[in-house]
């Protein structure tokens, strides 16, 4: 897909939120809420955004949510796309070239993520600083649009330096956690086994999840500066007794989801 592509859903957003947003934020799972803190929201469903995406997943709301936070012109994915949709890479690359395309000069990407450093616990956050993706092609794979990007691209910056001062910085005083470490993708939708986690440990991951590096991987591609927030809703598999069950990720998710609306709106208002 080439710039024109991206440019059909940009126009016609444009049409509805003139103004263009500066930060663009994806909520992940624990972040729902986030959308509450929204003021003036101008809500615009995926479904009516010509060459955009669709969410499948019952918990993810699936709307783009313009408006002010801290100030601050916004636009929100509520409802994120993964790859154990049935998306491929190729596709999970539209929503960021999209926000790219609106004018956004910053990209915040949070997710649900289980823990497996062992010093982190549940309910804690961690600033994403670097992640690993051993499996799958990329979402550049295939012919390259220079407008867009480069065919080779550099990602040793990706998790953007300056943007990591500013959430280190708003993380005091906040009452969270606040961990920095890697972030390893697994594909899902299962959650993985004892002895991934136990691999994953090994190869320097701190935390597993199945979103975000594809949204990283566009961003840096385009430009666009990251700041990837994770939100640890459990420790991961064979850690603890018990099974991990979407209950347990939902419900942590509840319980912190007001001060991680309320760190975000910090970040926000420093960017
Ligand atoms: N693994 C992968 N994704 C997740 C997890 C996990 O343990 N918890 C929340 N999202």
């Amino acid at each position: 897909m080439d710039q024109s592509y991206y440019e059909v859903s940009c126009q016609y957003l444009r049409s509805i939120v003139p103004e263009p947003p500066e930060i663009a934020i994806v909520l992940g799972s624990a972040l729902g809420p986030f959308a509450d803190s929204i003021e003036n929201p101008v809500t615009v469903d995926y479904r009516d955004i010509p060459n955009f995406l669709i969410s499948t997943v019952a918990s993810h709301a699936g709307k783009l949510i313009f408006g002010t936070v801290a100030g601050r012109r916004v636009v929100c994915m509520s409802g994120r796309f993964h790859y154990y949709e049935g998306y491929d890479f190729e596709q999970l690359s539209i929503p960021v070239r999209v926000l790219k395309g609106l004018g956004v000069r910053a990209l915040i990407l949070t997710n649900a993520a289980g823990a497996v450093n062992l010093d982190y616990r549940p309910g804690d956050l961690m600033l994403i600083t670097d992640h690993i993706k051993l499996m799958g092609a990329s979402p550049m794979r295939g012919p390259n649009d220079e407008r867009i990007g480069q065919r080779f691209f550099d990602v040793s910056r990706m998790y953007d330096p300056d943007l990591l001062k500013i959430a280190r910085k708003a993380a005091k005083g906040s009452g969270l956690t606040v961990h920095e470490g890697v972030y390893f993708f697994m594909p899902g939708p299962q959650f993985e086994t004892p002895a991934e986690i136990r691999a994953i440990r090994l190869l320097g991951g701190d935390a597993v999840g199945m979103s975000t590096v594809t949204e990283a991987l566009t961003a840096a591609h385009c430009g666009l500066p990251v700041l990837g927030i994770s939100f640890l809703a459990n420790m991961a598999a064979g850690i603890e007794a018990a099974p991990i069950s979407d209950d347990e990720v939902v419900a942590a998710g509840d319980a912190i989801a007001e001060r991680f609306s309320r760190y975000v709106a910090r970040i926000v208002e420093k960017i």
